[in-house]
């Protein structure tokens, strides 16, 4: 591990500025290490003060962490919670007419919910749910548009214990369908379509081709939201309008009180086998995860209007939309469309519009947004911001700078967070109130995350080398285990040959340099990320295996100036090599088919053939070799492995 090396050389400092730091709930470095060594001390301690503090318990726990069986942590287990209940009641005394959600649909339309009209939905939806038989522990997948109703069914199936699955609504009925059947879920709640970028997307429709792929009969009703009013199919035994269902139900719903373990969700993300792995959270840990991590990154403040452009499909909009947010009383925004539509102007205009102060995003959508316009920001007025933050990949230093001087007006903190959906929140993130910031670097650990550097045993490595991320204790907001499937959750995160398996295991690589600082390099197994989102190298591979023409595929990922990395494919097929025209015909054939099988986010960028893959003498497909070829780079490398050298030359020729 110590020959990683990396290429970065980033030496611009940005010292948190005094006014900033007066008013930050952690001000200065002094009071960040104090909450530091109070963890490092006892951290039990530390996170039982947290969650008394933070969460308001139906029945206090009397024991902080339960490591009897490890990996299978347990926190806070004989309390009892609601988790609907902390995000919502709790604020009814206080400040039920204070605005939880802005809402902005794609053609512009705003929608506000208070307090109290957003626990009204809740707990109507609730007792919709419960009406349609749902009951504690069962699963329902949520695939809906980027709506307050989404957040409303999220919210609705924690109030009754239910467990949601939320599926992205980008994915195929494909990927839908093998979501619906691992989790086993008795209702799917949707909408008829989804809107964005002006473009109508059938939900629905596409529901009912995963239903017709068999095997999910666990789903006993579908209940489906009236975006569009667009005709839809409608199976009146099956399927109930969302509308139609609540109007009949009562606004009052006593929560559900679970355990504090009470798994709140799963949501399924890729790794480097084929199939995707259902994270399963629990119940207070995670919340308590994603409201220190509001309070202490975000400097959340009673006055602040919130915007997390994250879609509620994926970890982000979870943690900074569905939950965090509303637990500590927070107004924010939620935005139905692309950054993009009408104009590129659009991300601008909403910040002016509601005043927003803390803005998170990608910064997949920060490089495009450059692109498009990088002098449209100073055209508005975005003066009400105070914070900026950036999730979902490293942040390459130039849209730092453009983000921090074009954005923030070189007034507002960038926090660069590093987290995964498996941490539930924030792990490693600028308190921005007391760090000095590095452009590139998501800088150190946040108290009670026990960060390291360790090499293939374990071990600690030097400073300044590279080596694999993990985190050495359990902390509250951690995965529980992989839906249906501990044992594959053991081997992946916490492996036995990395310290005994006592470390849970990130996937990616990083070093930390002189000040202690973490820079992220990249993902250690197969994964790609592509504008922010995870996908599996495999996943990809055997869907383009699954198509008759192909024989045998490997896939690869180049960077890539606005998605950060794209997906390359070197493709075997099982006829003769095509001659141009045919081989653009079937490259639009195979790019359809991934976006069918899988959903639009993966189709391969470009697409390469060649008689057959570069192969050491034992089969094995030479990645590393394929990487470069990507890059359209001169292969250096030893080849002498290599049995079939005259490939390369084949598979060098890109067909555009
Ligand atoms: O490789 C890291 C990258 O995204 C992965 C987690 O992806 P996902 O579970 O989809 O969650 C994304 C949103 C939390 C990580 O293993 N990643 C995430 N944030 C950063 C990052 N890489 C560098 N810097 C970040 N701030």
């Amino acid at each position: 591990m110590s020959v990683i090396e990396s290429v970065l050389n980033e030496t611009r400092t940005f010292p948190p500025n005094g006014t900033f730091v007066k008013q930050a709930n952690v001000s200065g470095m002094a009071a960040y290490q104090a909450m530091c060594t109070e963890a490092e001390k006892d951290y039990k301690n530390f996170w039982a003060k947290q969650a008394n503090h933070y969460l308001l318990w139906h029945s206090p726990f009397s024991q902080v962490l339960d490591e009897s069986d490890p990996p299978f942590y347990k926190w806070f287990n004989d309390g009892e919670i609601n988790i609907s209940y902390n995000c919502l009641d709790r604020h009814l005394s206080t400040q039920p007419d204070k605005t939880a959600i802005i809402f902005e649909s794609d053609e512009g339309e705003i929608t506000k919910a208070t307090y109290r009209e957003l626990h009204q939905s809740v707990c109507q939806f609730a007792n919709a749910l419960k009406a349609q038989n749902i009951k504690k522990g069962d699963r329902v997948v949520i695939y809906m548009p980027m709506r307050i109703e989404a957040v409303v069914a999220m919210q609705a199936c924690a109030r009754i214990g239910a467990i949601h699955s939320v599926v992205f609504g980008g994915f195929s009925a494909k990927s839908l369908h093998e979501r619906i059947t691992d989790a086993g879920a008795v209702t799917i709640i949707t909408a008829d379509e989804q809107v964005r970028g002006g473009k109508h997307h059938p939900l629905k429709a596409t529901v009912d081709e995963a239903m017709s792929m068999g095997g999910a009969n666990s789903v006993k009703s579908i209940v489906v939201y009236q975006r569009s009013g667009s005709n839809i199919p409608f199976n009146p035994d099956r399927d109930v309008w969302w509308h139609e269902i609540t109007q009949l139900a009562n606004i009052d719903c006593e929560p559900e009180w679970v355990n504090a373990e009470h798994p709140l969700f799963t949501l399924y993300t890729s790794g480097s086998t084929g199939k995707p792995k259902g994270v399963q959270h629990s119940s207070a840990g995670y919340l308590l995860g994603t409201m220190v991590s509001m309070q202490w990154v975000f400097d959340y403040k009673s006055s602040d209007i919130f915007w997390c452009t994250a879609d509620v499909g994926w970890i982000t909009g979870h943690s900074y939309v569905a939950y965090g947010p509303l637990a500590m009383g927070a107004t924010q925004v939620i935005f139905e469309g692309v950054p993009t539509y009408p104009n590129a102007s659009r991300f601008w205009e909403i910040i002016q519009k509601h005043k927003v102060t803390t803005f998170y995003t990608a910064p997949t959508a920060i490089r495009s947004l450059i692109k498009l316009g990088p002098d449209l920001p100073e055209k508005h007025d975005l003066s009400s911001l105070r914070l900026l933050g950036s999730v979902g990949e490293p942040i390459n230093p130039e849209a730092w700078m453009w983000f921090y001087e074009k954005v923030g007006q070189s007034r507002c903190p960038i926090v660069d967070t590093w987290w995964q959906t498996e941490t539930g929140s924030h792990m490693i993130a600028p308190l921005p109130g007391a760090f000095t910031l590095k452009p590139g670097s998501c800088s150190l650990p946040l108290p009670g995350i026990q960060a390291a550097i360790v090499d293939e045993t374990g071990q600690d490595v030097e400073q300044g080398n590279g080596g694999f991320l993990v985190i050495k204790n359990p902390f509250p907001s951690q995965i529980r285990t992989l839906w249906k499937d501990p044992e594959r959750f053991k081997k992946v995160y916490f492996p036995e040959e990395i310290d005994q398996g006592k470390y849970y295991l990130a996937g990616d690589s990083a070093y930390r340099d002189d000040d202690g600082y973490f820079w992220i390099m990249g993902r250690i197994d197969d994964v790609l990320n592509v504008s922010g989102h995870r996908l599996g190298t495999m996943e990809i591979e055997s869907a383009l295996v699954a198509n008759p023409l192909v024989a045998e595929a490997a896939v690869v990922g180049k960077p890539h100036e606005i998605k950060g990395e794209s997906v390359i494919a070197f493709v075997v097929l099982k006829g003769q090599l095509p001659q141009a025209e045919e081989a653009s015909k079937i490259i639009l054939e195979l790019r359809e088919w991934v976006a069918q099988e899988i959903g639009p986010i993966a189709k391969p960028e470009e697409i390469r053939f060649g008689e057959n893959l570069p192969k050491t003498r034992s089969g094995k497909i030479m990645r590393r070799l394929l990487r470069t070829l990507a890059k359209d780079e001169e292969i250096t490398q030893d080849i002498s492995t290599l049995e079939n050298p005259a490939i390369l030359e084949q598979l060098k020729k890109s067909i555009k």
